[in-house]
């Protein structure tokens, strides 16, 4: 996916339009450009590489003038990072930026080349441009132009587009891709999401799926697909600025893995009522949930290692039966699910793709949907059947900790109402777990102070490691995944997360000397069998790192590093577990130089297949 932003009013638009961007570079950032009405001509600035390097180019070149204009930081889809790649794409008459991915692409490139029309990049974009161009040559009229043209295109899109001929106005449409529509004093904006105009207004419309926006500087229209006039809800950010900032933390990740408490406070308190969870709000009802046969879990990297978690405790706790699916495996599977059937999709920015295209199909296939998601107005949460949202707050850094934190949270608040709806608790016991949910925020808050330096001296034992294991059973396997994908994605170095009693069925042979294993032994039920399998890569030359509790009896020699968490539920662990997982790999990735927040190859959200 990639940012896109646009601006009409009365400050320095490629100033305004900069400084959006930096809010959405999470988002991808591989390059960057504006576009800005500079003496009613469009003056485009654009450069492969991060926004900074833009700012360079702009510095060096010239800073387009204006007080209107479009920008965009891109993840490419369809032709490699390059400044003739990168946004905005342009026609006689028409530039434009875009977030999504335009399916049909080819064939329209085909016609538009028969019309005369050449080509200068090889991105999907630019043929969305020569078509707008090409339909606005024949009609004259920007709305009517781009109803056309988006009736024409297959796939998805969010759109920002100026015309030549109506400076400082700035136009929008969107489908499937996320867009909203800013509303300031005497200026006006978009934004593929809500921290790009923070810093300027709070307040802001959702466009919805073929939705036009015409902006000016004093005032914003919004039409349908049929040039008809729409009336939006105005909605207000409930986050200021700061929240977006790093609140004097080095970077995105350490301060959102101290916002975890908070965090979770924020996601649990409003669900929980005279001591008990209240799912009212989220359209579920426990009638419904009674009657449910098998739960899906769908999501992807993270959000499915939450539901890892949540099979583990809804299986445990409910009695329910969970299959726990990655997106893109799901939806391509013809997967087995109907009537009576409850997907769960958990995704933080609620456009992920395979993610929705999962949802979708549960539904056609009568399913029943429940959506955790952290990103307001997203498309999931406003498509599924059922939503809780997670009030994370905007994550920024690439790498989820608060968003996964809370999504866990919220799988302990329907595993008790589900497992009480069912009569598998009693009232005693649905209390008694709901009241150590709520001591969770205390915990992790202890635990992020009592395993901080631990964490870091650990990083230090695995910068030159190459590749890692991670190993657990049951719940502990569960974390071990998120662990694994931690310290993959940020510190470059691979590892693989293990039930640690199949190792002995083939992957022992990777153990040599020195070689780390991370090894999650939390559930006392279990905890001795975790025991014997870290005797074996112990005894294999393995340096072993083996999180337990403060209560465990570790045997003597057993591991290179004990790291202890308190004595807590057994069956809320994973809230305190992954605490020091994601540390671990906090530091290992600091230490290593790498780019924490916005690590290479990768994108905030993957809104694309
Ligand atoms: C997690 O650290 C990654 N950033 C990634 O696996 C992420 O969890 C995944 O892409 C799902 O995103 P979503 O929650 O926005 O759907
Ligand atoms: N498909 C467009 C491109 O490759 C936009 C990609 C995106 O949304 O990240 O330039």
């Amino acid at each position: 996916m990639c940012g896109i932003v646009g601006y009409v009013g009365h400050r320095n638009s490629a100033d305004v339009l900069v400084n959006a961007l930096t809010r959405l570079e999470y988002r991808g950032y591989d390059s960057a450009g504006i576009a800005v009405f500079e003496n009613d001509k469009i003056s485009v600035a654009k450069s492969k590489g991060k926004l900074k390097d833009l700012v360079d180019k702009m510095d060096r070149e010239g800073k387009p003038q204006g007080i209107s204009g479009i920008g965009h930081t891109r993840w490419a889809t369809h032709g490699e990072p390059s400044d003739i790649n990168s946004h905005p794409h342009s026609g006689a008459k028409v530039t434009l930026v875009h977030n999504g991915i335009i399916e049909n692409y080819k064939e329209l490139k085909e016609f538009l080349e028969k019309q005369g029309r050449s080509f200068l990049s090889d991105t999907d974009t630019e043929v969305v441009a020569q078509l707008l161009d090409y339909y606005y040559s024949h009609i004259k009229e920007p709305v009517k132009a781009i109803i056309e043209t988006t009736q024409e295109l297959k796939g998805s899109f969010a759109l920002g587009i100026v015309f030549e001929d109506f400076p400082n106005k700035v136009f929008a449409v969107r489908r499937e891709s996320p867009l909203i529509i800013g509303i300031g004093k005497d200026e006006n904006f978009i934004a593929s999401d809500v921290p790009a105009i923070i810093q300027y207004t709070k307040d802001y419309y959702l466009l919805e799926h073929d939705e036009i926006a015409v902006l000016e500087q004093k005032r914003v229209r919004i039409f349908d697909i049929h040039y008809q006039p729409v009336k939006k809800e105005l909605k207000t950010a409930d986050w200021d600025v700061d929240a977006v900032g790093k609140g004097g933390y080095p970077h995105y990740m350490i301060k959102e893995i101290n916002e975890q408490p908070t965090a979770i406070k924020n996601t649990v308190l409003p669900r929980i009522k005279d001591g008990v969870p209240c799912l009212d709000e989220c359209n579920i009802n426990p009638e419904v949930l009674k009657n449910i046969k098998n739960i899906y879990i769908v999501a992807c990297g993270s959000a499915m290692h939450s539901g890892m978690v949540g099979k583990y405790v809804i299986e445990e706790i409910a009695r329910t039966a969970v299959t726990v699916d990655i997106a893109s495996e799901f939806r391509y599977r013809n997967p087995i699910v109907g009537k009576g059937d409850l997907i769960i999709i958990v995704s933080q920015s609620g456009e992920t793709a395979d993610s929705l295209a999962a949802m979708r199909l549960a539904k056609q296939k009568g399913a029943k949907t429940l959506a955790i998601v952290n990103a307001m107005g997203s498309t999931i949460a406003r498509e599924a059947d059922m939503l809780i949202y997670t009030h994370a707050g905007p994550e920024i850094s690439v790498a989820s900790t608060k968003a996964y934190m809370v999504q866990l949270s919220v799988m302990y608040l329907f595993a008790f109402e589900l497992a009480f709806a069912k009569g598998q608790i009693d009232e005693e016991k649905y209390r008694y777990l709901t009241s150590k949910l709520l001591e969770t925020p205390e915990m992790v808050e202890k635990v992020i102070e009592h395993t901080t330096e631990i964490s870091q001296k650990i990083s230090t034992k695995l910068l030159t490691a190459d590749s890692l294991l991670y190993i657990g059973r049951g719940l502990d396997y569960a974390l071990s995944m998120e662990g694994s994908l931690k310290l993959k994605e940020i510190s470059y170095i691979h590892s693989e997360s293990y039930a640690a009693g199949e190792l002995k069925h083939g992957t022992i042979s990777l153990i040599t000397k020195g070689m780390p294993v991370i090894a999650v032994a939390t559930q006392s039920s279990i905890y001795e069998k975790t025991v014997s399998n870290i005797k074996e890569v112990k005894a294999r030359g393995a340096k072993v790192i083996m999180i337990c509790r403060e209560g465990n009896d570790v045997p003597k020699d057993i591991a290179d590093y004990v790291l202890k968490i308190p004595n807590f539920e057994e069956i809320l662990l994973p809230m305190l577990v992954c605490v020091p997982l994601q540390l671990i790999a906090y530091y290992t990735a600091v230490q290593r130089g790498n780019d924490v927040d916005q690590p290479r190859n990768l994108a905030k959200s993957v809104t694309v297949e």
